[in-house]
């Protein structure tokens, strides 16, 4: 039986990982104790959970800010706390920002993992050189992995690795680090491949808070390529309730593939946030249309991902909650809201970084 009392919960700062937490003290029936190690990179905010940490810190929440790379961190963090459970999210994450500097890319997402996985292994080793088994070490990871689909087709735990982008890459050779530890080791890992995440708290360079903000400031929408590039677009909270029913049934050295049963055209995908920006604000919806911007393509872009999650759902009985149309009001909704957050975490380095970049046609 798998104890969960004392989560180190990797990159909690960032989009999914904030969700996580919140999602984790919303349910009342979880009483773990939950450390947050993030090195609050651009895309981190510990200001994101500062309800929770008013609430909860120094009782079951803990922000221990540092690098998943700095060994004696998280060997003093194993210590301390007593872990028993590991939520890996922190990674470099933005497939552009890897195709520019790929290194910090092998440095987290590659070493940090090493560091992490060494680290679970020395404090969760039995004396007669076994491991525990009330621990779990799970792995978050990417559908890029497996590189891009054709028309047809869709990504299972089964997929050959194909990635296409640095931060693929690095993300595929994590996974396998991790795999190779239960195979060779015994640790009990778990690793999941999801496709794209959407909703609150997510840093407005990935495709849906961008368009979403620049539609609201009136800004330029750009598109890469000729915009027909297909994403299956998952609520953050289903992927988060999905981890967790991995962190308690799932099978140790499994891997289970994560989606929303929701692809889209990006085109399509950004005319329907349009008309519902246009309801909700009163803004003219062509207009708004106008805006689109068709920029050069991004380098090795892959052309459709599509997940088959029916693992996932058949064995541990998860599925998606949130309807398309729920999810992207409640996305709106959010940031329509929250212009404050948006403001703390945009940098101008950010935006003149992405005009460098991804000039126009
Ligand atoms: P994010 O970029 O929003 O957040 C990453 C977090 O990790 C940030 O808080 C950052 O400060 C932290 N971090 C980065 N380097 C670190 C380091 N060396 N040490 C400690 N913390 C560090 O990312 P996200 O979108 O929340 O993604 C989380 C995980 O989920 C990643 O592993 C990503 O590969 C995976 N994933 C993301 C998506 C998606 O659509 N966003 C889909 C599938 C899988
Ligand atoms: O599939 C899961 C992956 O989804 C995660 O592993 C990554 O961490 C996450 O960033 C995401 O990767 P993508 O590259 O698919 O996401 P992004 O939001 O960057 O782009 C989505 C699509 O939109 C992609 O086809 C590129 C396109 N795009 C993106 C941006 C930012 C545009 O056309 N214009 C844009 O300005």
């Amino acid at each position: 039986m798998r104890k969960l009392s004392n989560i180190l919960v990797t990159g909690g700062a960032g989009f999914i990982g904030v969700n996580f937490i919140r999602f984790l003290f919303e349910n009342s029936a979880v009483q773990q104790r939950i450390i947050n190690l993030d090195s609050l990179t651009y895309a981190g905010n510990a200001a994101s959970l500062k309800d929770i940490n008013e609430k909860f810190g120094g009782t079951r929440y803990f922000f221990e800010y540092g690098s998943i790379c700095d060994k004696p961190i998280v060997e003093d963090i194993f210590q301390k706390y007593d872990i028993d459970t590991v939520i890996h999210f922190a990674a470099e994450t933005h497939v552009d920002r890897s195709i520019l500097g790929p290194k910090t890319f092998m440095d987290t997402n590659v070493m940090g993992t090493f560091v992490l996985l060494e680290t679970a292994r020395k404090f969760w080793k039995n004396a007669d050189g076994t491991y525990r088994n009330d621990v779990l070490f799970h792995h978050v990871s990417t559908d890029e992995v497996y590189g891009s689909l054709g028309i047809t087709g869709f990504f299972t735990e089964t997929s050959p690795y194909n990635p296409s982008s640095p931060y693929s890459a690095s993300k595929a050779a994590a996974d396998h680090l991790v795999k190779s530890y239960f195979c060779t080791y015994g640790l009990p890992v778990t690793i999941s491949n999801s496709s794209n995440n959407y909703g609150p708290y997510q840093f407005p360079e990935k495709l849906i808070p961008l368009m979403i903000l620049n539609m609201i400031d009136g800004k330029e929408l750009p598109l890469y390529g000729d915009g027909k590039n297909v994403r299956d677009w998952l609520y953050v909270n289903d992927h988060n309730a999905a981890l967790w029913t991995i962190a308690q049934k799932g099978r140790a050295g499994e891997t289970y593939v994560i989606g929303g049963d929701n692809e889209w055209e990006n085109i399509e995908l950004v005319y329907t946030l349009i008309n519902i920006i246009a309801r909700k604000t009163g803004k003219d919806a062509d207009k708004i249309r106008d805006s689109i911007t068709y920029v050069k393509d991004r380098p090795g872009h892959d052309r459709r991902y599509a997940a088959d999650c029916s693992k996932i759902k058949i064995e541990l009985g998860w599925e998606q909650s949130i309807s398309r149309e729920e999810g992207f009001e409640r996305t709106i909704d959010w940031y329509m809201i929250n212009s404050e957050w948006t403001r703390n975490v945009q940098s101008g380095e950010y935006r003149n970084w992405l005009e460098l970049n991804y000039n126009r046609r």
